[in-house]
């Protein structure tokens, strides 16, 4: 964030904006066609694939620019638009599972890196910089780590199954940071630890809160402890915690006194990582808020948004393949825009902004929390710019 000096406005880039440059893109309802009413003007049509611009050129002068990624996606013999748009717009990768505790912790002192290493090998040799999810999530952590040995140990001494579950997060952290060593620029060392609502401040529902709470122990340290492991194996790596509906105000308060609270321990962490797993009636400036109060807890504090999607939904409909009338895309695409210019203001302390997938064609979101087809990205089914993708590129472009 200190190179950002020499900022310039965002810069308007030069599109065709109206029919007559050819309504490239459609797919899924997205083209904006004639107006039926003769009296309006036309309504504007997608521009032309084609005269897009690499979304990491746009915003290099704020923040890198990222999108969740799976093996299939890096793959040109399975997915070649992935492929194709992973290296024109993207400057950062996350990878979506492959460095998640049950692709890599086989068992004590086992491990599959072979996922992993493949998508860094990937973003390596295409200049794109990898940032890593996550260390600790009460969803992906296998049960081997929380098994007493002997099997009764948690019942007959839980002293000492508290200091075993707390070894094989050392050895697991340790191994893990210090293979990835100088590859990745980021850690989500825990994931989803703050309760999302205002009667306690701690999910207590993870396994690792309730080993680390054998014996009447304090079961929050396993979050101090996972910071203070990644940070010995990796002084260099910035250190996150990451976590959804920080734009809720209630959750919002309960990440922040757990990040406060590790402040003052003097706990090596450098960030907050907001997911913003979101639909299209987020309030922007609920958004605005979480960054805001990210950066008045301490100056020296990194906003990264991690998980950023936007669903067409919020209740029970399904647009199917047909896709949502237009309205619904032109009110995404001005949230995203919104939600850009917020991150623009904020640069000084957002480091990157990481979409949960490249494309509307492979999101979590077409089969959580029912199965249909959502629409929450910036790339269309086809791998064609949104109005979404337009809308943040050129804040000028006039939108359906
Ligand atoms: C959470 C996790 C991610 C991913 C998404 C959606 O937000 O942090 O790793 O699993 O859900 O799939």
């Amino acid at each position: 964030m200190n190179n950002k000096r020499l900022k310039t406005p965002i810069i308007a880039l030069a599109f065709c904006l109206f029919a007559a440059c050819g309504g490239g893109g459609g797919g899924g309802g997205t083209s904006g066609g004639k107006n039926s009413n003769p009296n309006l003007p036309p309504a504007p049509s997608l521009p032309d694939p084609s005269s897009a611009p690499a979304l990491k050129t746009v915003f290099a002068p704020y923040f890198k620019i990222g999108a969740a990624v799976e093996l299939n996606q890096i793959d040109p013999s399975t997915d070649p638009a992935d492929v194709a748009l992973l290296k024109k717009h993207y400057s950062s990768m996350t990878a979506a599972n492959a460095l998640k505790a049950d692709t890599i912790g086989v068992g004590p002192g086992q491990y599959n890196f072979t996922p992993a290493d493949d998508l860094i090998a990937f973003a390596q040799s295409n200049g794109i910089a990898v940032r890593a999810h996550t260390l600790v999530w009460h969803v992906t952590s296998p049960t081997w780590f929380f098994t007493p040995d002997p099997a009764d140990l948690d019942k007959t001494d839980p002293a000492a199954y508290r200091a075993q579950v707390r070894q094989r997060l050392k050895t697991y952290i340790t191994d893990v940071v210090t293979h990835f060593k100088g590859k990745v620029y980021a850690w989500d060392v825990v994931n989803e630890v703050a309760n999302n609502t205002a009667d306690s401040v701690y999910r207590t529902d993870s396994p690792w809160y309730q080993a680390y709470s054998a014996g009447g122990a304090d079961g929050t340290e396993y979050i101090e402890d996972a910071f203070r492991f990644a940070h010995d194996a990796d002084p260099d790596v910035k250190l996150f915690l990451n976590d959804f509906g920080t734009e809720w105000p209630d959750k919002r308060k309960n990440v922040l006194a757990i990040v406060q609270d590790l402040i003052n321990k003097g706990v090596p962490i450098n960030g907050v990582g907001h997911q913003i797993h979101s639909n299209i009636f987020l309030q922007a400036s609920d958004v605005d808020a979480a960054l805001t109060a990210v950066e008045q807890m301490s100056s020296g504090l990194i906003n990264e948004i991690t998980e950023l999607d936007l669903s067409v939904y919020n209740d029970g409909s399904n647009y199917g393949l047909t896709g949502p009338p237009i309205a619904t895309l032109s009110k995404q695409a001005k949230l995203y825009r919104d939600l850009f210019s917020i991150f623009i203001k904020h640069d000084a302390s957002i480091d990157a902004v990481t979409t949960w997938g490249i494309s509307d064609a492979q999101t979590w979101l077409n089969s959580f929390s029912v199965i249909r087809i959502d629409r929450p990205l910036l790339f269309d089914r086809d791998g064609n710019p949104k109005w979404a993708f337009w809308a943040i590129v050129d804040p000028t472009i006039v939108l359906p």
